[in-house]
């Protein structure tokens, strides 16, 4: 969700800024813009609907020449996506100039207020308001720190934001409430983001803004406070970031090389954290909840869009390994239907970003109940990671493309190695099962390479089907949510229509939309329910049609049922959802790119929704 940036230092702000909004577009495309504070202390701004690339070619780089400014990238929250609602927000006199990310709730009672008081208003953006609230308090304090604070006091909502001021345009202001925000400190140079991703190019040395905060930030320095203006000293935090690792790397798509880091991805996540002599799985930064995981009476998994799949699988994993009931929410629902929870639960929050709103307000709501709350996150040092009772980072390293892959199947086997570390300790798996899984598990990078390997028969598949309307996607067990996941991928990135369905459920309403023209893609591993789901298929087979089977290694039966078919090395059936998973996020990616659609930034979605 939308990207801050901000620039404070000896450098010439403006390709420090563009250079910020490139790398944080993932996470919101549809406007963007900047403002400088020229060496005449003029503020000079542009803003543009579209991608920050059509913001820089349409102005004139020289007019924006001094050492201070803000810029955005935005996702549409309060008004449509074009040039006045791109931020910066500025007053009507062009003092105050600010970027915002998250939402102002009160932002009609505020903007009755103002209007009454003088102000008008070009936009439709709640962040106009906020810009405006500033100034007002501005004209009355005639002190910007001031006027940002008493201005934030007023606000309900969510807010990550940057502002400047052109009477006083030595500082850049920066607060946060439930939005992230956090700053570089290099030499003599101060760089603002809400992600990372802008800033590892200049330091390493981050501080982050805890909700509740804002920072002063000058030339010579910085200033960190509570809005109620108390004083806090935290030291930056050094941030393990390889800029190498956000590049595309010689790959068309952040996707595609994202896919195909999948060997390396996987292995990083369980590296470490097994001893394959004696077979004992430890997670460090669970060693704290270790009793509560162990006497836990029901688990609880929730998260949002391909995070909440991953549960799903966890799901099976938990209840089949460690015999405990486990529950799977959407995290946008599950605080608003007064869940019942207590001391015995454990809440895993699974997210990529460790920033999604409504993971982050479950993660509070289960805390507040008083569950035991574990967190499987890939962003180091993100909210979710900071906020939970203990946690384990899945390390799939930085992900772009907004379309998830690699950290889907690390936080696949993230899941997989809490269920085996809680099942060990537990007594719940028979030490034959587990010593066959390890043996899996090393595999399981070299099966991953001959997956990606194969890749030309997933384009050829692709190149046949990228024409469909409508795509189903059928797999039991452990593959269901593999379905599920497969069929989001796809109309993520290819706009394609795609629903993943139970393969039996299938019967119950899905099958009247099956002609010649449907093509179903069957998750058909030699496993226990192998037999049901060939029955599936010639279920839909009976009915014209068109059959995609993904099938082990070695099926040569399943040809008399399938019209094309995609072959995976069989695995443990903990691990199949992992290998299982790459061939379809290859047939969203090639089905995609055939069609011309940009699968690293698909249209209206976000990497990171830090909204609710
Ligand atoms: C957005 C992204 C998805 C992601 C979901 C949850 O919708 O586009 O790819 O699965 O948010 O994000 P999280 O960072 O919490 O895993």
């Amino acid at each position: 969700m939308c990207g801050i940036v901000g620039y404070i230092g000896k450098r010439n702000s403006l390709p420090v800024l563009l250079e910020g909004l490139k790398r944080l577009e993932y996470r919101g495309y549809d406007s963007a813009g900047v403002a400088v504070i020229n060496s005449d202390s003029d503020i000079i701004f542009f803003k543009k609907a579209g991608k920050v690339k059509e913001l820089e070619s349409e102005f004139n780089k020289d007019l924006l020449n001094g050492n201070v400014g803000i810029g955005h990238t935005r996702w549409a929250t309060h008004g449509e996506p074009n040039d006045t609602n791109a931020h910066p927000h500025f007053d009507e006199g062009r003092n105050i100039f600010l970027v915002h990310n998250g939402i102002i709730e009160n932002y009609l009672s505020i903007k009755k207020k103002l209007s009454l008081e003088g102000f008008s208003f070009t936009s439709d953006t709640d962040s106009e308001i906020l810009t405006n609230l500033v100034e007002y308090h501005f004209r009355h304090k005639n002190d910007f720190e001031v006027a940002v604070r008493m201005a934030l006091t007023e606000v309900e909502g969510t807010y990550g934001i940057a502002c400047i001021c052109k009477a006083e345009p030595d500082k850049i202001i920066v607060a946060r409430m439930g939005s992230p925000l956090m700053f570089g400190v290099g030499i003599d140079e101060t760089i603002i983001s809400s992600d990372a991703a802008a800033i590892v190019n200049y330091t390493k040395n981050v501080i982050y803004l805890e909700d509740g905060e804002f920072a002063v930030i000058r030339k010579g320095g910085f200033q960190l406070k509570t809005i109620k203006d108390e004083h806090i000293m935290r030291e930056a935090q050094r941030i393990e970031y390889d800029l190498a690792e956000i590049e595309k790397g010689g790959f068309e798509h952040f996707m595609l090389k994202e896919i195909c880091e999948q060997p390396e991805s996987i292995q990083n996540t369980y590296r470490g954290r097994i001893n394959f002599d004696t077979g004992l799985v430890k997670l460090g930064g669970l060693e704290t909840v270790k009793d509560k995981l162990l006497s836990a009476k029901r688990f609880i998994i929730t998260g949002c869009g391909t995070a909440w799949h991953a549960g799903l699988v966890g799901e099976y994993m938990l209840e089949r390994y460690c015999r405990v009931p486990t529950e799977v929410e959407y995290a946008s629902e599950f605080r608003y239907r007064q869940p019942i929870i207590n001391s015995d639960d454990v809440v895993f929050v699974i997210s990529q970003s460790g920033e999604t709103a409504d993971s982050l307000a479950a993660m509070k709501e289960a805390k507040r109940l008083g569950a035991t709350t574990v967190g499987i996150v890939n962003v180091v040092g993100s909210t979710i990671a900071r906020e939970v009772d203990a946690g384990t980072y899945i390390h799939a390293g930085p992900e772009i493309g907004v379309a998830s892959t690699k950290a889907f199947t690390s936080q696949l086997m993230s899941l997989a190695l809490i269920t085996l570390m809680i099942a060990q300790n537990k007594g719940t798996i028979k030490e034959r099962e587990l010593d066959e899984m390890l043996r899996e598990l090393k595999m399981l990078p070299d099966k991953i390479r001959q997956i990606i390997e194969k890749h030309k028969e997933y384009e050829f598949v692709a190149e046949e089907f990228k024409d469909s309307r409508n795509f189903l996607y059928l797999g039991r067990g452990f593959n269901f949510p593999v379905a599920l996941e497969g069929a989001l991928k796809l109309k993520e990135i290819s706009y394609i229509h795609a629903e993943g369905y139970p393969a039996a459920e299938m019967k119950h309403g899905p099958i009247a939309l099956i002609d010649e023209n449907m093509p179903v893609v069957f998750i058909a591993p030699k496993d226990s329910t192998y037999d049901k789901i060939i029955s599936n298929i010639e279920e839909i087979k009976a009915r014209k049609g068109k059959i995609i089977a993904l099938a082990n290694d070695g099926d040569e039966d399943i040809k008399r049922y399938s019209d094309y078919i995609i072959h995976v090395p069989r695995t443990a059936p903990i691990f199949a959802p992992i290998l299982n998973s790459i061939p379809l996020q290859f047939l969203s990616y090639f089905i995609a790119t055939a069609r011309g659609c940009n699968v690293d930034q698909p249209r209206n979605l976000a990497k990171s929704v830090t909204v609710e």
